[in-house]
């Protein structure tokens, strides 16, 4: 078998000075999808994220944490990995670029644009800040500096020179031979524009800065941190070993708009002047905005993933991203939309499709996939739209115009749903010729549901998995070519799997509220939480469980006289959208029926719970929890190393609302 063709793509490496938002998951979003759609088509591919960790803003960070840098940035680097594999897109090389085979490449890669004669050393003049100890970029004499608002001085220091002005024709002459080098084509003509107005050599290296990599044999310097971030994409596939890996050159950046400069002028130039391989394309995508401004952690408008993901489902927050949004253009980003999108295409749409057909299947024919009989033009019609759409998805996806892709297999969702309604199986009768032809209008739905969901994978990777299963499909849907995805594939005769809980309705205001409340949890973290009884995402549930005991301080009973705590009963009980540890529960407990949320739902089934006397803390403050009120706290114990919640309870019988001494 022929070896397969490799595909390498990237994220930035981001910056270690905040944790991520919605703006940094779509690019991490766009290049899961990519990677999943290439390996569909056979490729072998690699794909890397990481963490950007040099710099003043990191020692400024760090100093303000009262930590060294090195401490601050391995914490940062962690949060933004274990999100990246919370949220289901973690990458195949996560890069710091304090990771010494990082450290290795960028001295490398120095060496060889010094051997080459493209390194000299000269002087940098610049405005610089002395209170931050940093040269404020693209500063005149007389400006202030942008983060303390002091008064700038100019400064000179020593540093290390790239011949960037050497580069200017040979990017030139580079970009006209692979055109498809920079996308979209509207960026390329501001690159090369810039470009045709001259290169000035760049300082790659600084004095003033004490946190970044050395440069060997002349320290003080270190680098430049875009001389020393963009090496990243070389080190996490060999750095000077590149060759034995076989991914090198990249295949695709993707970058956001305002790091193009960066990519497509400095980046290929240092490779040139390394004698190293150019990396094949960089796509920049637009932003997303919140209320028209870029989102910013100081300027409090920042839209957090995981929330989202929580309430919906990572897969809703994934289609919104590509599907909202051309991708390339700039975007707004607002909840309303969010769930319209979700309510319409996800829960009305593709989740209705599956769950209808399954169900009628399942009614209609003992839960197998009928046979099709004699097919009416109607049901060629459909066949043929369908595989037509096959051609027109693949073709967007190569051309990255997701929204595309996307509207074209809602539009075959849409039409299936118009055959159904206009077909009405449900309305056949048992008749031999009306079976016939049921088993035809249920096998053709089936067969364009599978392939919408083979189509859908790479944007909707967890729900098509649970569509696959329920049409009793075998192997992963991750599994299946695209290349050879085409009309009547589907066995008749297999047994439908198990129905699938795919996109629940949600509520579109309670929906908001829930996600904005669990983002200010996030955002604006309070006092640490009860003990939780299981290791939950963010360690909050609404059931005390008793800890092991500690060498604690002894209190007094006047400090245990402060917690009221009483005999509840449970009224009702039921999971929460989006809470996979959480109940929702209704206690009465004698004065009042009281909502408390418990993270107990992995142990106790609702429906056990309800007429169950449990003891409650009464006079907590409400808070919430997953964005739903919680007044009030469970007892229970917590057992095992698991920390199971074992409810506390009462062997005899005890009247409701008394209270506990
Ligand atoms: N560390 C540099 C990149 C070095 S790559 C060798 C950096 N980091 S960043 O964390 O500030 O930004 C990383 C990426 O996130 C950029 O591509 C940027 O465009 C993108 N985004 C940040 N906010 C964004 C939005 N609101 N919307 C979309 N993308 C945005 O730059």
């Amino acid at each position: 078998m022929p070896a397969k063709q490799k595909f390498y793509l990237t994220t930035p490496i981001y910056y270690t000075n905040g944790l991520p938002h919605i703006g940094h998951t779509y690019t991490t979003v766009v290049a899961d999808v990519i990677r999943r759609y290439k390996r569909m088509r056979g490729y072998e591919v690699v794909m890397t994220t990481g963490t950007d960790e040099h710099g003043v803003n990191v020692e400024r960070a760090a100093k303000k944490a009262g930590v060294p840098e090195s401490e601050f940035v391995a914490k940062m680097a962690e949060a933004w990995r274990a999100l990246w594999l919370e949220l289901g897109i973690p990458a195949d090389e996560f890069v710091r670029t304090t990771d010494l085979q990082h450290v290795r490449t960028v001295q490398w890669l120095f060496k060889l644009c010094r051997e080459n004669g493209y390194v000299y050393k000269g002087h940098y003049t610049g405005q610089y800040c002395i209170y931050d100890n940093a040269f404020v970029n693209d500063a005149k004499p007389g400006d202030n500096c942008p983060d303390c608002g002091r008064p700038t001085e100019t400064l000179t220091e020593e540093n290390y020179f790239f011949k960037l002005s050497a580069f200017q024709k040979p990017l030139l002459d580079f970009y006209k031979k692979y055109p498809e080098f920079i996308q979209p084509e509207s960026r390329k003509n501001e690159i090369v524009s810039f470009v045709e107005s001259g290169l000035k050599d760049l300082s790659i290296t600084r004095t003033t800065i004490r946190w970044g990599i050395p440069v060997p044999g002349e320290e003080p310097h270190v680098f430049y941190v875009w001389f020393d971030a963009l090496t990243a994409y070389l080190s996490a596939v060999g750095g000077p070993d590149y060759e034995k890996r076989g991914m090198w050159p990249a295949d695709l950046h993707l970058v956001g708009k305002d790091i193009i400069r960066f990519h497509t002028v400095y980046w290929p130039a240092f490779l040139m002047a390394a004698m190293l391989p150019i990396p094949k394309q960089v796509w920049a995508h637009g932003w997303f905005l919140m209320d028209a401004s870029k989102m910013s952690k100081s300027k409090g408008n920042v839209v957090l993933p995981r929330p989202i993901a929580d309430m919906l489902g990572m897969d809703a927050l994934r289609y919104f991203l590509l599907r909202e949004v051309v991708f390339g253009q700039d975007g707004n980003f607002s909840y309303d939309a969010l769930l319209t999108r979700y309510n319409s295409d996800l829960a009305n749409g593709l989740g209705n499709l599956a769950s209808r057909t399954a169900a009628m299947i399942e009614k209609n024919f003992a839960g197998k996939i009928p046979k099709a009989g004699k097919l009416e033009p109607r049901d060629e019609t459909l066949a043929r739209q369908t595989q037509s759409a096959i051609g027109d998805v693949l073709d967007y996806f190569e051309k990255m115009n997701f929204a595309r892709a996307l509207e074209s297999l809602w539009s075959v969702i849409a039409t299936a749903d118009k055959y159904l309604t206009t077909e009405k199986p449900w309305s056949l009768s048992d008749s031999e010729a009306d079976t016939q032809r049921k088993a035809t209008v249920l096998a053709t739905t089936a067969e364009l549901l599978r392939i919408v969901t083979v189509l859908a994978h790479p944007v909707l990777p967890d729900s098509t998995t649970k569509i696959w299963t329920l049409l009793g499909q075998s192997g992963s849907v991750s599994a299946v070519e695209l290349d050879g995805l085409q009309w009547g594939q589907l066995a008749s005769g297999v047994p439908l799997g198990k129905p699938q809980t795919l996109f629940p309705r949600v509520e579109k205001s309670e929906a908001i509220e829930r996600i904005e409340s669990m983002a200010n949890e996030e955002l604006n973290p309070t006092a640490p939480p009860a003990p939780a009884p299981t290791a939950g995402r963010s360690a909050t549930a609404g059931a005390a469980t008793a800890a092991a005991p500690a060498a604690s301080e002894k209190i007094g009973i006047e400090d245990f006289a402060k917690v009221e705590m009483r005999v509840g009963q449970i009224k009702t009980a039921e999971r929460i959208v989006g809470a996979d540890k959480l109940l929702k529960l209704t206690v009465d407990i004698g004065t009042e029926i009281r909502q408390i949320c418990a993270g107990i739902a992995q142990f106790y089934e609702p429906d056990s719970l309800i007429g169950r006397k449990v003891a409650v803390v009464t006079n907590l403050a409400p808070r919430k929890l997953r964005g739903v009120e919680s007044n009030g706290m469970i007892i229970a114990a917590s057992v095992g190393p698991e920390g199971r919640p074992v409810l506390a309870g009462f062997p005899e019988d005890v009247e409701i609302g008394a209270r506990l001494k």
